[in-house]
C-alpha cells in the first residue's frame, strides 16, 4: 500500500512535526510527512485568503490527510467540513476535560490528580470531534504549568504519531461519533495518583 501523503501545520515549536517526521522516517511507517505549513496567528482578517492559499497548496502536493500540531488558527468550518475525517489536531488534556488554551495551569487550578494529551478528529467545534488517542499522565505536587508541560509534551509525541499510523492504515471508523480502531491492543496499565506502593488495587482486578 503506498503511503499516505501528509502535511501538518504549526505555528510555533514544532515538536509535535519533529516526532511526527520521525516517526514517518521509518520504513513500516504508512504516512510520509509531504508538507509542512508554517503560520502566525495574527492576522485573522486574512482567514478566506488564507484558507484558500492553503487548500491550493494541499492539493499541490496532494496531500491526503492533515495534522494540526500546535496551529493556533482557527479554520473555517468549509475547510474543517472538507478535511473531515482525514484531519487531526492534538490537544495537551485529557478532551472533554480543559478545552481551550492554558491547560496546564487550568489542570493545576482545578486539583486534578490525572492531566493528559488527546488526538483527535477535527470537527467544526474547537477541541472536540471523534478521540482516536489520549494519554494520561500524574500530576505531582509541586508541579508548576511548565514542568506539567514537559511531561505531558513526552506524550505527546508518542500518541500523536500512533494516531496518525492508525488513520493512514485506514484502521479508523467512526461509530455514532466515536473513534473506533480496527485491531487494537488493549490497554492495560491502570494510572492511580497518588501512587499506591503495594500494588494491591493492580493485582486485585
Ligand atoms: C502542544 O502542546 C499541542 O498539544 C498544542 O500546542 C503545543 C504545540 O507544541 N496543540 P509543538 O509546537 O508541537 O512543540
Amino acid at each position: 500500500m503506498s503511503k499516505k501523503r501528509v502535511a501538518v501545520l504549526i505555528s510555533g515549536r514544532g515538536s509535535n512535526m519533529e516526532a511526527l517526521i520521525a516517526a514517518a522516517a521509518s520504513e513500516a511507517y504508512p504516512a510520509q510527512i509531504a508538507l509542512v505549513v508554517s503560520n502566525r496567528p495574527d492576522a485573522p482578517g486574512l482567514r478566506a485568503a488564507f484558507e484558500r492559499a492553503l487548500q491550493a497548496r494541499l492539493e499541490a502536493h496532494r496531500i491526503d490527510l492533515v495534522c494540526l500540531a500546535g496551529f493556533m488558527r482557527l479554520l473555517s468550518a468549509d475547510f474543517v467540513d472538507h478535511w473531515r475525517g482525514r484531519m487531526l489536531n492534538i490537544h495537551p488534556a485529557l478532551l472533554p476535560s480543559f478545552n481551550g488554551l492554558d491547560t496546564h495551569a487550568r489542570a493545576l487550578a482545578a486539583g486534578v490528580k490525572i492531566h493528559g494529551a488527546t488526538v483527535h478528529l477535527v470537527v467544526p467545534e474547537v477541541d472536540s470531534g471523534p478521540i482516536i488517542a489520549q494519554a494520561a499522565v500524574p500530576v505531582r505536587d509541586g508541579d508548576t504549568a511548565e514542568t506539567l508541560a514537559a511531561r505531558v509534551l513526552e506524550v505527546e509525541h508518542r500518541i500523536y504519531p500512533a494516531a496518525l499510523k492508525f488513520l493512514a492504515e485506514g484502521r479508523v471508523t467512526i461509530v455514532d461519533g466515536r473513534c473506533r480502531i480496527e485491531g487494537e491492543t488493549e490497554a492495560d496499565d491502570v494510572l492511580v495518583v497518588p501512587g499506591i506502593c503495594d500494588g494491591r488495587l493492580r493485582g486485585s482486578q
